[in-house]
């Protein structure tokens, strides 16, 4: 007998049934919650009709299809038409310039000053002559004149709105004559559409939002800046699906008690990634800072020992910082490890290569780790930094100021060439240093450099030429 005459109520049932998805991590529940078990977020659960769209089985006949032309993958290519606004850690994060018809998301903290480069850019493009919309949902108009006058940026064309509604918003770009250049949207989090019909701020409400900016993008050629506000655990918050649809995402970083604030590129269609621009904020806005190394290494005691100087590299620039690091007896049972600026998972590893194959052990010492600057390192090839930093402090010995560190460590303990090599010494010659301790096997050992190189091979290298230049101070210290 066939199944489905044995259980036909069932069948018909299943048919009719919804199913309701999590719209941020697309896990099915079979009803409704106000929390998904799957990411844990709160009101991202919306009910579905699993039986539209592609692949939704039987229930609804299809539209006919329209093919479409298909075409060879070699041809010509259209250059991204970009709009620059002459600030060149902006332009640079961007790759050159926003592009016409491209989202980007401008993410960060509240407060990290993501309102003031936007406002900064605005009035710079409006300079050059384009046109370009602020739409903000987070402050007054006057609150927006405020800010506008301290930049300097009050005597230019921006044209300004406090609104949150989409529908509103796309009524007033379509109402304001030619379409904008730039357009930017402040928050994302404060849209709101009348068809959806969540609160705003909800996951849904995001979505449709900066979906309907999207279109708008695409549809006119405008480029759209939308800024998110990221969550504790550094997230945009809820909507993470955002970052997907847009073309671009800039991340704004920077410590709170520092004044530097750095823009990253995490995702870019029409680019490079792990771009920085690297700003300062001032009284006036946020100021470009051309030459970060000159910045990360401005205060620095060459004297003390336990810091190192790193040669690294973000994106296609070199970039100098200091790496500090504290050893000290421990008064604890188990010892403390605090790493500000750096992964700690990676302190724990150079710790124990050190202690392993070197023969220096830190079990009775405190170790503590920082990048100066409230710069963040995300390069292995900072590892030989760091080892150099806690050598140097566990043994109370200065590491000669003129000298850079790089190279990555295996958990052998050998010392493994990293890329860019040539580059990071140019930066390092060109700020004044005139050594540099770096991967033997270096594939590409630059020429029309004067300074002394030396390779290493592997971490107990390192610690002997450590331990041998305290021989050679006292040495000195002997003859005088
Ligand atoms: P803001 O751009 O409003 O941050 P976000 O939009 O990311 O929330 O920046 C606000 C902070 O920047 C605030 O703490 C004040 C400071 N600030 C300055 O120090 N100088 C300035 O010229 C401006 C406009 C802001
Ligand atoms: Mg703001």
């Amino acid at each position: 007998m066939h199944r489905e005459t044995l259980f036909p109520e069932r069948v018909s049932v299943a048919k009719a049934r919804t199913q309701f998805v999590c719209q941020n991590c697309g896990t099915v529940h079979a009803r409704w919650a106000g929390k998904c078990d799957g990411c844990g977020e709160w009101n991202t659960i919306v009910e579905e009709d699993p039986t539209g769209g592609i692949g939704g089985g039987p229930g609804k006949t299809p539209k006919k299809g329209r093919p479409v032309a298909l075409t060879a993958l070699s041809g010509e290519i259209e250059e991204a038409p970009r709009i620059q606004t002459g600030i060149s850690e902006l332009d640079r994060v961007t790759g050159g310039g926003f592009v016409r018809g491209s989202a980007i998301l401008v993410g960060g903290d509240p407060g990290i000053g993501k309102s003031t480069v936007l406002m900064q850019a605005a009035a710079a493009l409006a300079r050059r002559g384009q046109k370009v919309i602020y739409v903000s949902g987070e402050e007054a108009v006057a609150q927006i004149r405020l800010r506008a006058q301290r930049l300097g940026a009050d005597n230019t064309d921006v044209l300004l709105a406090a609104e949150t509604n989409v529908e509103d918003i796309l009524a007033t770009l379509a109402d304001s004559g030619k379409r904008p250049d730039l357009f930017i949207i402040d928050s994302i989090q404060t849209l709101w559409s009348d068809t959806a019909d969540s609160a705003p701020g909800t996951v849904t409400q995001v979505r449709v939002g900066a979906q309907a900016m999207i279109r708008y993008a695409k549809q006119t050629g405008a480029a759209v800046v939308l800024v998110g506000h990221v969550t504790k655990d550094g997230q945009i918050a809820g909507p993470r699906v955002v970052e997907h649809m847009v073309d671009g995402v800039l991340y704004f970083e920077g410590d709170r008690g520092h004044h530097y604030r750095i823009l990253r590129t995490v995702k870019n269609r029409f680019g490079p990634t792990d771009e920085i621009g690297v700003f300062e904020m001032s009284d006036k806005g946020l100021r470009e800072v051309s030459n970060p190394s000159e910045l990360f290494l401005g205060e620095r005691n060459e004297k003390s020992p336990g810091a190192a100087v790193f040669a690294g590299i973000e994106g296609t620039r070199p970039v100098l910082v200091e790496v500090q690091a504290l050893v000290a007896p421990t008064s604890l049972g188990t010892p403390r490890r605090a790493v500000v600026g750096w992964d700690s998972a990676r302190l724990s590893m150079i710790l124990a290569v050190l202690e392993a194959h070197c023969g220096v052990r830190f079990g009775q010492h405190d170790v503590y780790l920082n990048i100066a600057g409230g710069y963040r390192i995300s390069e292995p090839a900072a590892d030989l930094a760091v080892a150099s930093a806690l050598v140097s402090s566990l043994a109370g010995i200065a590491l000669p100021a003129d000298c850079v560190y790089f190279g990555e460590v295996s958990l052998s303990g050998a010392v493994r060439p990293v890329a860019q090599t040539a580059q990071r010494l140019k930066e390092a010659e060109k700020l004044g240093f005139t050594k540099a301790v770096l991967p033997a096997a270096s594939p590409e050992m630059p020429k029309g450099l004067s300074g002394q190189w030396s390779g290493i091979e592997s971490l107990p290298d390192l610690v002997a030429r450590i331990a041998g230049s305290r021989r050679a101070l006292q040495r000195d210290e002997d003859m005088e």
